[in-house]
């Protein structure tokens, strides 16, 4: 059953453990290998979580180089609660945060079927590049 909308609350940078981050990110990318998200969250401008009820369904961070160029990574949302807005009002959040911060540029990469869900939150095309350094994203790209 989807939530109600209005019953999912927002936060930023709110303290979350590795425990319940591996929970949902291994319910929600396919190949995701249980990691340590502190050192991460420790370097980010800010990240923002979704919590239906006391339960964490969605992050997005965001990565900074510590003046003008701010990174948007590993957007996620349970499977259980997509496509009723928390994704979309994750990355509306992080980018206000982030210009609050005072960064100029807010960067993101994506597969191409996400065209449509950045460019609605303001994220216009552009080239960019990227090297994986033992290939497997550029072999999956390239499918
Ligand atoms: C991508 C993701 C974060 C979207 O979260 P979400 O909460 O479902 O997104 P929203 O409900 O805000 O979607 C808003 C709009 O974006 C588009 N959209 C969202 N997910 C989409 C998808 N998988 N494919 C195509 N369009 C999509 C739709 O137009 C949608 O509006 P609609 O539901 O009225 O059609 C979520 O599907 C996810 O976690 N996917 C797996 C991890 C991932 O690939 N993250 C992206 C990293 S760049």
């Amino acid at each position: 059953m989807l939530p109600a909308v209005n019953r999912i609350s927002y936060r930023a940078k709110p303290a979350a453990s590795n425990a319940v981050l591996n929970r949902l990110f291994k319910a929600s990318w396919p190949n995701h290998r249980a990691r340590d998200f502190q050192p991460m969250l420790r370097r980010s401008l800010t990240h923002v979580c979704a919590y239906d009820a006391r339960r964490l369904v969605g992050f997005v961070n965001v990565a900074w180089d510590g003046d003008k160029h701010a990174f948007l990574l590993d957007t996620t949302v349970h499977p259980s609660t997509r496509r009723c807005g928390i994704g979309s009002e994750l990355v509306r959040r992080a980018a206000e945060l982030t210009k609050q911060a005072g960064a100029e540029w807010l960067h993101v990469d994506f597969e191409a079927e996400l065209t449509h869900f950045y460019r609605v939150r303001g994220f216009r095309s552009t080239r960019a590049g990227l090297i994986h350094f033992s290939g497997a994203i550029i072999q999956r790209r390239a499918k």
